[in-house]
């Protein structure tokens, strides 16, 4: 069998060194807020190039507070409208609504899955005040043309960088190409935590200060509450968990690169679309999605084959119960990414023989 993802081999690959730092915390007695996440916070920050870097209990609260702190900073307030691509994970479209902010949906180009740059200044109004870009799958959403609407409409960029760790656009990484990006840190990701885990990476010292507030019951001083906050700490035992595979992420990354060229070089099934790729550094593989307009009878015939996939995901937003005011609304090529997607197996510990019977199982499909 071949497993969509197998933590418990891609953390062997780091036990030494993550079994030392768990045991450092261990023995420290000092569990929040602590050395930890000190070290963790600028080592991220570094990364990913911002000033600040604040570790957060998981990704949707990443995403809450950054909102939730513009609205505190008088910048947005109940009704403003957030563009966020159709296509998204349910939690970038949370954030916004859990606000009493609007997300107002845009359809993904079908060739990107990314959200369809020359489909959102029609969705801009004058209630519109962030344009929320989402790097899907690991692949950058940013364009220049979307800094350059933000910039003519004077609208705030909100990166969801949830899948995207490492990713570059014109050398620069994913998650400091905007105003403020939400990172998360969930144990699937490329970079991922033994739980739930998060963080913001921001260049305004302001809006760094307001969301460790808020993610701190809303204090900024010890029992002195400025805002009526949460609890969303980055725990010591994460934080160091997650500056060990830190330090490997480029690397990890690199082997994800492998697997999906292997992939993209070798599926010449036609029933199968493969993503297309004009720039290698701009694509960190989170997920490896390909289509096929026999989506369903795919997945079992390779299940019935030994190979685990994932669809991310069956059911778009706009469809769910949740979201029942939109239920109606018709968004056809979201429709069909969730219609036809399948997520075949990709991450750092894949072997050469593995991607090799895959690659065989799929063509004989
Ligand atoms: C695109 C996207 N945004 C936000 C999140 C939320 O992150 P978390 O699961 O850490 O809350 C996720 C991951 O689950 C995600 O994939």
């Amino acid at each position: 069998m071949i497993k969509f993802l197998d933590l418990q081999k891609i953390t062997q690959k780091y036990s030494k060194e993550i079994h030392e730092a768990v045991d450092r915390v261990v023995d420290s007695g000092w569990y929040l807020q602590g050395k930890e996440n000190e070290n963790f916070e600028k080592d991220y920050a570094q990364y990913i190039g911002t000033k600040y870097a604040i570790g957060l209990g998981n990704g949707l609260d990443s995403l809450i507070c950054i909102f939730r702190a513009y609205i505190e900073m008088g910048i947005m307030k109940t009704g403003d409208e957030v563009i966020v691509p159709a296509n998204t994970y349910i939690a970038s479209i949370l954030a916004i609504s859990e606000n009493g902010l609007v997300p107002v949906l845009v359809e993904p180009d079908i060739n990107t899955y990314e959200i369809d740059e020359t489909k959102i200044e029609a969705a801009i109004t004058s209630k519109t005040k962030a344009i929320m870009v989402v790097h899907l799958y690991g692949r950058c959403a940013y364009t220049d043309y979307i800094g350059t609407l933000c910039k003519k409409y004077n609208l705030k960029l909100i990166e969801d960088n949830a899948q995207s760790h490492g990713c570059l656009f014109k050398g620069q990484k994913t998650g400091s190409l905007g105003d403020a990006a939400g990172h998360s840190f969930y144990p699937g990701k490329n970079l991922g935590a033994f739980g739930d885990a998060g963080a913001v990476t921001t260049g305004d010292k302001n809006l760094a200060i307001t969301v460790r507030a808020l993610a701190n019951y809303g204090s900024i001083k010890k029992y002195v509450f400025k805002y009526t906050g949460r609890n969303s700490r980055l725990d010591e035992i994460q934080a160091a968990v997650l500056d060990v595979k830190l330090k490997h992420l480029n690397e990890d990354n690199k082997l994800r690169k492998h697997v999906a060229k292997y992939y993209i070089d070798n599926i010449t099934n036609p029933e199968i679309i493969t993503p297309k790729v004009n720039d290698w550094d701009a694509n960190v593989f989170h997920i490896f999605p390909i289509r096929c307009k026999h989506r369903d009878k795919l997945q079992q015939y390779l299940k019935d084959n030994g190979v685990q996939t994932i669809i991310h995901y069956p059911i778009p937003p706009h469809k769910q119960e949740c979201y029942k005011e939109w239920n109606k609304l018709s968004l056809p090529i979201s429709e069909q990414i969730h219609e036809e997607e399948l997520s075949l197996p990709i991450n750092q510990i894949l072997s050469d023989n593995d991607i090799k019977e895959v690659i065989r199982i799929i063509n004989a499909f």
